[in-house]
């Protein structure tokens, strides 16, 4: 048995409101104890019990891991010429995702899983210790496997986004490739995958096509996740709450009705401020979706067109600075928030029987997320309770 312990913690951020103060369960001067990578109690620091090994934190703010319930991080290549140009005045479309398709058909299984590995270890760097992890640049029954078993390398969060554009040799009979969405594809997708995700959009796919795409996966025994509302006020929303959506990300543009339907869920709103800042786009109405009672996450999105970072930090900047949630709700919406998006239970709060999973920053309080943007405030990160930075 190990009992690995943390104390002299200045403010410890659980996440879990009803075991501190606020939004993110607060406690000052506290202490947390871990046996076998579960976490076993959380106290004052004054009732710091014997341990094995025994993590002085010299005053920091500790926080729960991040949980990262949206990236893309199985591609080649990158679109900086497509980021140029948009930031020089040319709209953000779904079309440029085929730029990356044809870099990812080109690249090999080797290529794909180094590239997952790097931004699976930048996110480390930067406090994410779980990450969700998309397929969607291969758009072949090939290409989609080997892009999952690539993500699997990573996580075991991975989600088929076969239905991600429809690809260019599709391009003039796309109910054809949404039959291969729905038949070949997910039968060599779904063992590799624990979700279904289908990017609702103009441009990519509509409403009854994503229904039979989300319907298949779904009887394939997949949990699902919905792209909806990025770019326009569609009606993805209320499809991905119909279906009963694990999440349904981006929610850029929402009507009442919208905000209503997810109030009545348990779909979480995992917004993406990342795309909004990089594709200039307004941003989510967080604020309202919080205020009106919906499950908010916040999750980098990180791809290499709409989102090119990991940075959950910057998220939570973004989150306050720009759409209107506190830091305590932020940081709440990156580590519960996300960990209610993935439906886990073992991650992102720090309360008895949860997974280790925990963040120390190089200041005294979570505020300092937001309040020093840009700043690598992420000093040591734990993983079921071993060091992992
Ligand atoms: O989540 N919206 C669809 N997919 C990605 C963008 C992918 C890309 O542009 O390569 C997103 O923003
Ligand atoms: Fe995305």
């Amino acid at each position: 048995m190990s009992v690995v312990g943390w104390t002299n913690i200045g403010e410890l951020c659980t996440a879990d409101p009803s075991v501190g103060d606020g939004q993110l369960g607060v406690i000052r001067n506290a202490a947390v104890v871990a046996v076998d990578g579960r976490i076993a109690w959380v106290g004052p620091a004054a009732e710091f019990p014997d341990v094995d090994v025994s993590h002085d934190m010299g005053g920091s703010a500790v926080l729960p891991g991040f949980v990262d319930a949206h990236t893309h991080p199985v591609f080649a290549g990158d679109r900086a010429a497509e980021f140029d140009a948009r930031m020089s005045g040319t709209n953000y479309s779904a079309g440029g995702i085929r730029t990356t398709v044809a870099a990812t058909r080109a690249a090999s299984d080797a290529e794909l899983a180094a590239n997952a590995a790097r931004l699976a270890a930048e996110a480390l760097r930067q406090g994410t210790t779980t990450l969700e992890a998309k397929s969607g640049y291969g758009l072949t029954v090939h290409d989609e496997r080997r892009s999952l078993i690539a993500a699997k390398t990573v996580t075991d969060e991975t989600t088929f986004l076969g239905a991600h554009v429809v690809p260019a040799e599709y391009a003039d009979h796309p109910d054809d490739y949404v039959d291969l969405v729905c038949g070949p594809m997910l039968d060599a997708c779904a063992p590799h995958a624990t979700w279904a995700d289908v990017f609702i959009e103009r441009g990519a796919f509509d409403i009854d096509q994503a229904r039979r795409i989300l319907e298949a996966a779904k009887a394939k025994g997949l949990g699902l996740r919905v792209h909806a509302n990025q770019l326009t006020q569609g009606e993805g929303v209320r499809l991905a709450v119909e279906l009963g959506a694990a999440s349904v990300d981006h929610c850029t543009h929402l009507g009442d009705d919208d905000i209503e339907a997810l109030a009545g869920s348990a779909t979480v709103a995992t917004l993406v401020p990342g795309a909004e800042f990089s594709t200039r786009s307004v941003y989510a109405p967080a604020r309202r979706l919080w205020d009106a009672g919906v499950t908010v996450a916040i999750a980098s999105d990180c791809n290499p067109g709409s989102s090119y970072t990991t940075s959950i930090p910057l998220m939570i900047a973004l989150a306050v600075r720009d759409m209107g949630l506190t830091p305590s709700q932020a940081v709440w919406a990156a580590t519960a928030g996300g960990a209610a998006s993935l439906r886990r239970d073992d991650i992102g709060v720090l309360a008895p029987g949860r997974r280790a999973d925990l963040i120390a920053l190089d200041a005294p309080s979570h505020v300092h997320l937001a309040y020093r943007p840009g700043v690598p405030l992420v000093r040591s990160v734990w993983r079921s309770g071993q060091s992992a930075i």
